[in-house]
Formats: C-alpha cells, sequence, structure tokens
C-alpha cells in the first residue's frame, strides 16, 4: 500500500473557524473522511503543528520511507529557508498546497521559498487542492 503524508502548517488547525470567505467552512479532519474515501488504496496519513520546528521533524522523520508529502506550510511557505532546506534533504516527492490563490493575494504570499525545492506546486482551488496533490503524487 503506498503512503502518503499530509503536513499542515500554522494556523491550519483552525480550517473551518479561520477566516471563511478564504478558507471555507469545512474542517481538514471533516475533508480528510472525504479524501480517504477518494483513495482507498493508498495510506493517507496527516500532520499539524504550529511551530517550524516540528514541521521539519516531520519531514525528517517521514521524507525517506514515504511515497510522498503534501506539504501546506502556511505562512511559513513565505519565510521559511528551514523548511525549504528540510525538503531538499530528504528524497520523496514534496507537492506545495495552498488553499487559497496566493497570487490574488497580498504581495507578501507571492513569494514561496518552498516551491523550488518542492516537486510541484498546486494553488487557488480550496479544498481540492489536496486531492490534486495526492493525484499527482500516484501520477507522476
Ligand atoms: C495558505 C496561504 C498562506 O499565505 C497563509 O499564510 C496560510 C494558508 C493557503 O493554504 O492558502 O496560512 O497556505
Amino acid at each position: 500500500m503506498r503512503r502518503i503524508q499530509i503536513i499542515n502548517g500554522p494556523n491550519l488547525n483552525l480550517l473551518g473557524k479561520r477566516e471563511p470567505t478564504v478558507y471555507g467552512n469545512l474542517s481538514f479532519e471533516a475533508y480528510l473522511v472525504e479524501l480517504k474515501k477518494v483513495f482507498p488504496e493508498v495510506e493517507l496519513d496527516y500532520f499539524q503543528s504550529n511551530s517550524e520546528g516540528i514541521l521539519i521533524d516531520k519531514i525528517q522523520e517521514v521524507g525517506f520511507m514515504y511515497d510522498g508529502i503534501v506539504l501546506n506550510a502556511g505562512a511559513y511557505t513565505h519565510t521559511s529557508i528551514a523548511i525549504a532546506d528540510a525538503i531538499r534533504s530528504v528524497t520523496v516527492p514534496v507537492i506545495e498546497v495552498h488553499i487559497s490563490n496566493v497570487f490574488k493575494r497580498e504581495g507578501f504570499r507571492h513569494h514561496s521559498f518552498l516551491s523550488e525545492a518542492c516537486k510541484g506546486c498546486i494553488v487557488g482551488f480550496g479544498m481540492d487542492s489536496y486531492r490534486m496533490a495526492v493525484d499527482a503524487i500516484l501520477h507522476f
């Protein structure tokens, strides 16, 4: 069975409550139930942390043994050279995901330190961005 790790960064534990006009009304836990039904043949593991170092620990932990990582690093996307280095340090493909279209938003969200280290990026399709990223790991 293929194993994919989904990692969400800061404030994404508040999906469903946080800025619903930007991120929608669904909690990630509720979305994950539906996502698992779409990929019954895949083990989808979920992890969330608000802390940069803990996100790096998780990337290192799974980054040599899973089939891929779907990473929404939240605001660390725009600030973290350390997470970018962690992505470069592991062997599994990492797909960068954003729920919102960051390019339609404030200028500081237009730059990602992570994109260059990732296999690809999926941006702006709401929660469906995660499904597309899982699909990308399975097919590319
Ligand atoms: C986000 C976009 C980031 O700019 C923001 O800081 C987030 C969520 C997204 O999924 O759209 O926390 O990564």
